[in-house]
């Protein structure tokens, strides 16, 4: 065959070869089977990689013209793969656009119409803040022996300590009276008679005592804490409340202040006042040079440790106690306690949390009522 025969032939050879993978390439209908077909031409043993390979055995001048047409044909093959492949994955993106599409015309989804009671959104953020500084929740009952909600506090039957706080006296179950608790303490002696120190509890609960006016409902909640430990001194009290309350007020350099008091179980006692700003006749929390009462602690006596049967020479340890609703009240801008125990849904509706809402100090409880 003449040279120009033989370059004549492989060109209608490069010609079909084209036309066969362009219509292949054009009619593949997925990416795999387009891989196919780019591995059928340009695959380790596709057919245009074989025939370059053979390009070597050839006479120069005819490798030479035969080399640039088969290059030229795998560049044109690729780009057309290419293209194909664009085209694959475009199509494909929109099948899933159309078939995953969101109707943005659906109504919203009702908002439910319970509401978090204020009280227990409460109790939940302080058992988190002390959660993470590892306290545990304990736990008593409400209709309590007199013993452990007065006695073993130090507090005995004839002690004018116990005219301090209004109580209800119920019917004799037993050898003590029984009472209605009047503070969440005694969660402090039944947890120190059942377990050995070290101890870090707080008991949230309810609480009960004889009053009732703006500021006093018969039934209240407290949150007791105590520590147990040794080397236990009033550093660690101070360090632990005074994290604990600018971390539930939000208030980085809120003001706090330890001023002496009595209570019964404590000595040295304290009364905790945070700073505060009455000038403009609304109460504001923060460095306003005026003070609030917020709660009372110090450091365990040492009778109510030998009253449960702790070393006190070796074990010392913190208490306190606080007011549920007070801080409520103070943080979610709530002027009236009694209105916490009314039931009255507007109320909780105004004041009440939704499950998932993040409480800010900033707003109302409900993110709506400006302060
Ligand atoms: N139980 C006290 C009350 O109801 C509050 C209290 C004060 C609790 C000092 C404590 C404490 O644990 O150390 O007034």
């Amino acid at each position: 065959m003449s040279e120009a025969a033989a370059l004549k032939k492989s060109q209608d050879e490069l010609s079909i070869l084209k036309e066969e993978f362009s219509a292949a390439i054009a009619t593949a209908k997925d990416a795999a089977a387009l891989d196919e077909v780019r591995v059928s031409a340009l695959g380790k043993k596709g057919r245009i990689t074989e025939l370059l390979k053979t390009l070597g055995a050839l006479a120069p001048e005819i490798r030479k013209e035969r080399g640039a047409a088969l290059n030229i044909l795998k560049d044109e093959i690729s780009s057309k793969l290419e293209a194909r492949q664009k085209e694959l994955s475009h199509a494909e993106l929109n099948t899933r656009l159309e078939k995953e599409r969101i109707d943005v015309t659906l109504p919203v989804r009702p908002q439910p119409d319970g509401r978090v009671h204020p009280i227990s959104q409460t109790i939940d953020e302080i058992v988190t803040l002390f959660g993470a500084m590892g306290f545990t929740v304990a736990k008593g009952p409400d209709i309590e022996s007199d013993y452990y909600n007065f006695t073993a506090l130090n507090i005995p039957p004839d002690h004018p300590a116990r005219d301090m706080q209004a109580t209800f006296y119920l019917p004799h179950q037993g050898e003590h009276p029984t009472v209605l608790r009047t503070q969440t303490s005694p969660v402090q002696i039944r947890t120190m008679m059942k377990e050995k120190p070290p101890i870090r509890v707080i008991a949230p609960g309810r609480t009960y005592r004889c009053d009732y006016d703006m500021t006093h409902t018969p039934m209240f909640h407290q949150v007791e804490g105590l520590v147990i430990d040794e080397k236990i001194h009033m550093g660690h009290l101070k360090g632990c409340l005074m994290d604990f309350l600018r971390s539930y007020f939000g208030i980085k350099d809120l003001p706090i202040r330890f001023r002496p008091s009595y209570f019964p179980f404590t000595e040295p006692s304290a009364e905790v006042d945070i700073g505060c700003s009455r000038k403009s006749g609304e109460l504001k929390l923060g460095n306003g040079g005026d003070w609030l009462e917020i709660l009372g602690c110090g450091m365990v006596h040492p009778n109510v440790l030998k009253n449960c049967g702790i070393d006190a020479e070796r074990y010392q340890g913190f208490a306190f106690g606080m007011g549920v609703e007070r801080i409520a009240m103070l943080k979610y801008g709530i002027p009236d306690l009694r209105t916490f125990f009314e039931a009255d849904l507007r109320w909780l509706k105004h004041y009440g949390f939704l499950p998932l809402d993040i409480p800010n100090p900033a707003l109302g409880s409900n993110g709506t009522t400006a302060r």
